[in-house]
């Protein structure tokens, strides 16, 4: 008798890129024109997608990897082993200080992969990325 179990998701960088990009093909960035999508993968395997949202307001803004960290940690997600970043720039982007700092607080050792818009992957991990992050324990020592 076989166990019936939900599919699991496809994990693959190829399937998790094609993710990002069609999340990527929603944002909303029409003053940077810089349009982002990511994705990131829960340590359970479920994946959020987010892109970055422009605002006429400039600071009201949103990154991609915040977009979809909003999205994961509203769906219960808290616990992450990868965030795939998509653009269209010629050379992979890292992600921004903030969203570095948003991601370190669910995320330390989340491993950062960036593709390109020639298919170029560049991977960090996001302790390189952010050495000296304040996390809540931080907090501990006022
Ligand atoms: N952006 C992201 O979505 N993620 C990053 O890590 C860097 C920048 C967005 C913010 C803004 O909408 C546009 O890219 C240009 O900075």
């Amino acid at each position: 008798m076989s166990e019936s179990r939900p599919p699991a998701a496809d994990t693959s960088l190829a399937a998790l890129t094609a993710m990002a990009r069609s999340v990527q093909s929603r944002a909303w960035a029409p003053y940077s024109q810089f349009r982002v999508g990511a994705v990131l993968v829960a340590t359970n395997g479920a994946v959020f997608g987010g892109c970055n949202v422009e605002n006429a307001s400039y600071p009201a803004g949103i990154c991609a990897e915040r977009s979809a960290l909003a999205y994961a940690v509203a769906s219960g997600a808290r616990e992450f082993s990868r965030v795939i970043i998509v653009s269209d720039a010629d050379v992979p982007a890292p992600p921004c200080g903030i969203c570095r700092q948003a991601l370190v607080e669910f995320a330390p050792a989340l491993e950062v992969v960036s593709v390109a818009a020639n298919g170029t992957v560049a991977q960090w991990s996001l302790a390189d990325l952010l050495p000296f992050p304040f996390t809540p324990s931080s907090l501990a020592h006022a």
